[in-house]
């Protein structure tokens, strides 16, 4: 199988906030990927870094009153530690903001330059009269374009899911004071995506990973693809070459990390990055679904402009829900990795286990605290916990050593299935049977030592309690080989059990059919704790707190204060006259007297008032409203009114116009 050596690369987390389950949902199975196919003899070098630059960094920086780079240092110690802490073993994790990714994608954008296919255009942008400012990406909020659902900048990220180009989102708003953008023009340079469809078309049917990541690709290939501007106005960042005042958007320069870290990799041994990249590469990359186009599109087609080999493969995980609601860090349904798991002691063995087991890779995962517990109880203790304590605990009590004599051969033959099984579902990206595939030789085991009851039998038969220890003693040592790449803690343990004094993971997959030779035995322990229901309870009431405390806090959001209320100028008015608008059955023009001026208030009232029935009114308008045209009529206020038939509001006793309402 091997054509050259294989690079594994996960998406890389932004430097904002903490690890979550969402990023786990990727990482977990691209480090079981990687050390399974490393001991099934691959040469695997696995890379990922933290992705420091674009505007998640900078609003978040801003709001927490640091650097952009201080930020990112802290956050990206964060992952390392967490990601050390979780088993997940990246040969190197670089960052973004490193000199290697400047150079590197400085090099890649200028040969895109050189072949022509980057080109400037003069665009609208949205930009903050108040703030003074452009509003790159997630500067800007607003309502995408193609599903009307509200979005951010950049991305319909609760909606179609679609990348949005600057200055598309309809009625942008800026992020940090709340006005309404306006759009202004600047000069912004793009590159020629919409030259790349042909490539596509023929690159993505070969592209190999997951299907989804395939399909979606090649759908959005077929509705047509656009020119893609790749610079912002911000600060931080990768300077666009010859333009100071712009840098690459953080979706140029934060998948060539991946080269940029392999390039790392290499220099500090030595080595040539070339090896994993360029001519006839094996990169495949890991990550979420929700970057998919990033991913299928932008990238090959980057590559493949700069003279570069586009990926082999692409394996998208299905997204993460908490509780059956839409993953959310502000509406609090987040389960973050280091605060919520393992700074309560939880074993990180169980969580990889659970993000591997719980659904095929592809599908949707819908964490809950409650099922994460029955599949620990029910299947990590007792049924591989089990098998393996009551075989090692036996042969242990009884033998002392693991009893001399061969294998039967239905063992010999559930173990070699076992691994054929698991060597197929893990090439094809399907973890989940994998890890059936394991359990399934744990529980075969279970029923073994369950019928042949060992403990009966060896006061009848010595020798056939033997072999059938030494069936069980074989199953167990498979099982630690091939749960290693899952479950890595429980794997050296049961190693250690088994009288091994030498690393588990330094044993081929295949030695798992090789016969385990007679070797002394260590009291054994159980390998499993049973995750107790008040345990349980305790981690759903930390989930609950916080998806009510982010309720209220919304709740709150939507509270006006005093000083909010009293901006609004809220007066007296005394309706001169009113007659009808040209052209609308429903609106009424209306003169208002508010005192020391007249005001000309358009009003949706022609269906309930006549005109004579509202002159000589008095109603209570808002006069600082900002002026629109209606029907080719300016308004200049609004007269309050209640209920589908609008009721106008009048004082109780007489007040002269221009009296303010308190
Ligand atoms: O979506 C994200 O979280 C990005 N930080 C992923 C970047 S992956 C890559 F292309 F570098
Ligand atoms: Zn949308």
């Amino acid at each position: 199988m091997s054509d050259g050596p294989l690079l594994v690369t996960c998406g890389l987390p932004y430097t904002n906030g903490p690890c979550h389950l969402g990023h786990l949902r990727t990482y977990v199975p691209a480090d079981f990927y990687v050390r399974f196919l490393r001991r099934r003899g691959e040469e695997v070098l696995f890379v990922c870094g933290s992705d420091n630059h674009g505007t998640p960094i900078v609003v978040m920086a801003e709001d927490q009153g640091v650097t952009p780079r201080d930020l990112s240092n802290r956050y990206h110690e964060h992952f390392a530690h967490i990601f050390s802490r979780m088993g997940i073993r990246f040969d190197h994790f670089g960052m973004t903001d490193g000199e290697t990714n400047h150079r590197r994608t400085r090099s890649i954008v200028n040969a895109l330059k050189e072949k022509g296919y980057i080109y400037s255009k003069v665009v609208e942008q949205s930009f903050c009269p108040k703030c003074k400012r452009f509003l790159p990406d997630r500067y800007v909020e607003g309502i995408c374009p193609y599903c009307d659902t509200p979005a951010r900048g950049d991305e319909c990220d609760q909606g179609c899911g679609r990348h949005l180009e600057p200055g598309e989102i309809k009625k942008p708003r800026c992020l940090v004071c709340g006005t309404d953008a306006e759009l202004r023009e600047q000069e912004h340079f793009f590159f020629r995506l919409s030259e790349f469809g042909g490539f596509l078309e023929s690159y993505l049917p070969a592209l190999q990973g997951t299907a989804n990541a395939r399909n979606y690709a090649l759908g959005w290939v077929k509705e047509g693809l656009r020119d893609w501007c790749i610079t912002r106005t911000l600060d931080w960042g990768v300077k666009f070459p010859g333009h100071d005042d712009l840098v690459v958007y953080v979706w140029v320069d934060a998948p060539i990390g991946y080269i940029s870290f392999t390039e790392e990799w290499a220099r500090a041994r030595g080595l040539d990055w070339k090896r994993y990249w360029c001519g006839k590469n094996r990169v495949t990359h890991f990550i979420g679904s929700d970057i998919i186009y990033h991913h299928c599109i932008f990238w090959p087609a980057l590559l493949t402009g700069a003279g570069y080999t586009p990926p082999l493969a692409v394996v998208a995980s299905g997204m993460v829900k908490i509780d059956d609601q839409k993953f959310s860090k502000s509406r609090g349904y987040v389960v973050w990795t280091g605060e919520d798991y393992l700074d309560k002691g939880l074993p990180p063995d169980y969580l990889r286990y659970y993000l591997l087991s719980y659904t095929n890779h592809t599908k949707e995962l819908n964490f809950s605290w409650q099922v994460f517990s029955e599949r620990v109880n029910n299947e990590l203790v007792s049924t591989l916990g089990n098998f393996i304590y009551r075989s090692l605990f036996f042969a242990h009590k009884f033998f002392g050593k693991v009893p001399e004599g061969p294998v039967g051969a239905a063992t010999s033959e559930a173990i070699g299935c076992c691994i054929r099984e698991m060597d197929r579902s893990v090439r094809e990206f399907e973890f989940k049977g994998a890890i059936d595939a394991m359990m399934a030789l744990a529980a075969y085991g279970n029923t073994y030592i369950q019928n042949q009851a060992p403990w009966k039998l060896i006061k009848t038969d010595k020798t056939a309690a033997e072999r059938v220890v030494k069936d069980c003693l074989q199953i167990a040592h498979a099982l630690a080989l091939l749960m290693e790449p899952v479950l890595p803690d429980a794997a050296g343990r049961v190693w250690r059990m088994l009288g091994n004094t030498d690393v588990v993971e330094t044993h081929p997959v295949s030695d798992a059919a090789v016969q385990i030779p007679s070797v002394e035995l260590p009291e054994p322990s159980p390998l499993f704790e049973k995750l107790e229901d008040s345990r349980i309870r305790e981690l759903e009431k930390i989930l609950k707190g916080r998806t009510e405390k982010a309720k209220m806090a919304a709740k709150e959001k939507d509270l006006v204060s005093i000083e909010e209320f009293s901006r609004m100028d809220l007066r007296v008015g005394k309706i001169l006259s009113a007659e009808p608008v040209k052209g609308s059955k429903k609106l009424l023009k209306l003169t208002v007297d508010i005192g020391d001026e007249r005001r000309t208030v358009v009003a949706g009232m022609a269906e309930f008032y006549r005109p004579e029935e509202m002159t000589g009114l008095s109603v209570i308008m808002v006069t600082n409203m900002k002026p629109a045209k209606i029907f080719g009529v300016e308004s200049q206020g609004m007269v309050l009114a209640a209920g589908e038939e609008a009721s106008i509001l009048v004082p109780q006793k007489e007040v002269p116009p221009g009296t303010k309402i308190r």
